[in-house]
């Protein structure tokens, strides 16, 4: 049976593998040679990647892609995605094409405030802890003059403290809402450091605090950190075309644009619908957030929040017809910083961030909205026209090939094949049997 192991974060790389190839791998080469093959040759760029985590022993590669012709507020920008998915750029390009012949995306930023919170246990007074508010605030904005003083000299900083009462939900609870300007920021740690310190501040003030020392009643904090959900750091991108223009093979403009605005109905009525109707729309969105370095968590929490705001769970993307004219519209919260954490550092990180013309904070934002809205729309015209495996096992008869170890060869026979054939795993396996049995005659 295997032991628990203690001082493992001081092991050597080397050591580290050996110990995990003794304990889970039974001490298979091959095993260990997968981990050393994904080493990067140059041990300064390896370097750089194992110190970004604890206990790093390889590198996990996803594909680095480009989804062109995207027409933003009039620039045409190139997208670099980072996804797993087979079919996620094709869809992003496909969709960039065809909004870039009807007048492209339109952005706007909406709000850029972030927010975070001091959550403390207070069971006494009401009137004393709201004086004792009132009366700390200054105290709390000075205490982390130091660390703002950066960020303040930006144009950004603390907004407003204001004191939320809770106990009504849970009986004690109260706590201190904090908002931010970030600006180009994400702003993870400058909110975080300047929750802690107002915190402390807090907790010495309480001390000497009349009423509280006559009570004997403290309040007492539990904890500090910035929220994930940001309903006031808003974005909106929307396209829109007369409604002919919509037309396909076997549809009207009218027929599809009705089709499409009842797809969207659907996901703002059952959650069921919503929660992959909103996936397809992060798969856009995790894509170039993944190749700016951003935080995909943070992002995905704040979004899927967002969209339960109303106390159901909806689609974040909105259509109408309006005078003939067709319009498919999202709005959503992204909290995402073009500096700081890995913006700066990952090499291909900073590539994206030169690819997309080196955006603020801001341009990011817009640009993951429309990449968001984009996807959504492949994915929305897909299902109601073809369905999406159709498009999907197209991209994804490659990973199949390869699962089967298909040569040069097969590869190439096989994508003539499928050019006008359904792929399926089963289609594919009989395929290269035949292919295969006819290359041994
Ligand atoms: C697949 O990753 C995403 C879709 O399921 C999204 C959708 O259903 O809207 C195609």
């Amino acid at each position: 049976m295997n032991q628990p192991v203690s001082g493992f974060s001081k092991k050597t790389k080397a050591e580290k593998i050996e110990w995990l190839a003794e304990n889970y791998l039974q001490n298979n080469p091959h095993s260990v040679q997968i981990l050393k093959n994904y080493w990067n040759d140059d041990p300064s760029l390896q370097q750089l990647h194992d110190d970004f985590i604890e206990n790093t022993l390889s590198n996990y590669y996803l594909p680095f892609g480009i989804a062109p012709n995207f027409l933003i507020n009039g620039k045409l920008m190139a997208l670099p995605m980072v996804s797993e998915e087979s079919s996620v750029v094709a869809a992003a390009s496909n969709a960039a094409k065809f909004w870039l012949e009807r007048g492209g995306f339109k952005a706007e930023v909406i709000s850029t405030e972030k927010n975070g919170q001091i959550h403390f246990n207070y069971y006494g007074n009401e009137k004393d802890i709201e004086t004792f508010f009132e009366k700390v605030k200054p105290k709390l904005r000075e205490s982390i003059h130091s660390i703002e003083k950066k960020m303040k000299a930006r144009g950004g900083g603390l907004l407003e403290l204001s004191l939320v009462d809770k106990a009504h939900i849970l009986d004690g609870y109260f706590y201190i809402h904090a908002t931010f300007e970030t600006l180009d920021a994400m702003g993870a740690n400058f909110i975080n450091s300047c929750l802690e310190q107002m915190a402390i501040t807090f907790g010495e003030e309480a001390k000497a605090f009349e009423a509280f020392q006559k009570n004997q009643t403290y309040p007492e904090v539990v904890m500090s950190i910035l929220s994930n959900y940001v309903p006031d750091c808003l974005v909106h991108a929307e396209v829109s075309c007369k409604v002919e223009e919509l037309a396909t093979k076997n549809y009207t403009g009218k027929q599809f644009a009705e089709k499409f605005i009842r797809a969207i109905e659907i996901a703002k009525t059952e959650t069921r619908r919503a929660v992959t109707h909103n996936k397809g729309i992060m798969n856009g969105i995790d894509a170039v957030v993944l190749a700016t370095g951003n935080d995909f968590r943070a992002i995905e929490a704040g979004v899927h929040a967002y969209a339960a705001r109303n106390s159901y769970y909806g689609s974040l993307t909105h259509a109408k017809i309006e005078d003939d004219v067709f319009t498919f519209w999202i709005e959503l919260p992204l909290a995402v910083g073009t500096v700081g954490g890995l913006t700066s550092i990952h090499p291909l990180t900073k590539l994206a961030f030169e690819i997309l013309q080196k955006p603020n904070a801001k341009e990011l934002m817009k640009i993951l909205a429309v990449a968001g809205l984009a996807q959504n729309f492949a994915a929305v015209r897909s299902l109601i026209t073809t369905g999406i495996q159709k498009g999907h096992m197209k991209m994804h008869l490659m990973n199949i090939l390869n699962q089967l170890d298909a040569s040069k060869d097969e590869k190439k026979q096989a994508i003539e094949y499928y050019k006008e054939n359904a792929v399926s795993r089963s289609s594919v396996v009989s395929f290269l049997e035949k292919f295969r049995s006819q290359e041994a005659n």
